[in-house]
């Protein structure tokens, strides 16, 4: 299982990254805005990360044309060897994904919302796809169903593309990826800081807690 952030906060990222049960970084550009980090210091966001034991970091590239989204990508996998580069499952962000995967960049193909998608991001080499869990059910699509599609299609076509779950809005739905077969689920700072706060486990620590207090009284 390969948990990642979805955030570009550093002190975020850093405690969460403390925990040693996150395996990486994912952001787009909106969560770069949100997080005041700039175009030019996504080396230094990208240091500091995998500084911290991140495996990988994940950047948008941008541009319209696919020629735009390639150069950007080639920039971005530049900042470090594990850096994985997202691109939008248009058109213009497949091809730009298979001519970076021609190069050696690992890409992630990302806004998917139907299981054909997840295909061409693996006719495409990338090597990851990212279905927006919350966002199907948002739009009355049964997110959960479509992604486990996602997870037998692309076993069944045993490529090397790889599900990594976003847009996932509850600790159940992490059990319900996982249990349709996604090994990788990127989560929101607060859906993550949930995962650490099942009530019963706080509950039971609380009395092991006194226990232990009233044995070192003894
Ligand atoms: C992925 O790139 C998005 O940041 C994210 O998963 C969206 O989540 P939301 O639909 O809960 O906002």
């Amino acid at each position: 299982m390969k948990l990642y952030i979805d955030s570009a906060n550093i002190a975020v990222v850093e405690s969460l990254l403390q925990t040693g049960v996150f395996y990486g970084v994912t952001t787009n550009p909106l969560i770069l805005r949100e997080a005041g980090v700039r175009w030019n210091k996504l080396s230094d966001f990208a240091e500091y990360a995998l500084g911290l034991g991140a495996q990988e970091v994940f950047f948008q590239s941008w541009g319209e044309e696919a020629a735009t989204l390639c150069r950007h990508g080639e920039q971005l996998a530049r900042l470090s060897s594990q850096v994985v580069v997202k691109l939008p499952v248009t058109r213009a962000g497949l091809e730009a994904a298979a001519k970076l995967a021609k190069a050696g960049i690992k890409t992630c193909l990302t806004a998917v919302y139907a299981p054909f998608q997840a295909l061409l991001a693996a006719a495409a080499g990338a090597a990851y796809v990212a279905p927006y869990l919350g966002r199907m059910n948002d739009a009355g699509r049964d997110g959960h169903a479509l992604i486990a599609q996602m997870a037998a299609a692309l076993q069944k076509t045993a490529g090397l593309t790889e599900i990594l779950a976003a847009s996932v809005r509850s600790p159940e739905d992490v059990t319900s990826l996982a249990q349709n077969g996604v090994r990788n689920i990127t989560l929101s700072p607060a859906v993550a800081e949930k995962l650490f706060l099942e009530p019963l486990t706080l509950e039971a620590v609380k009395a092991f807690e006194a226990a232990a207090q009233e044995l070192q009284n003894e």
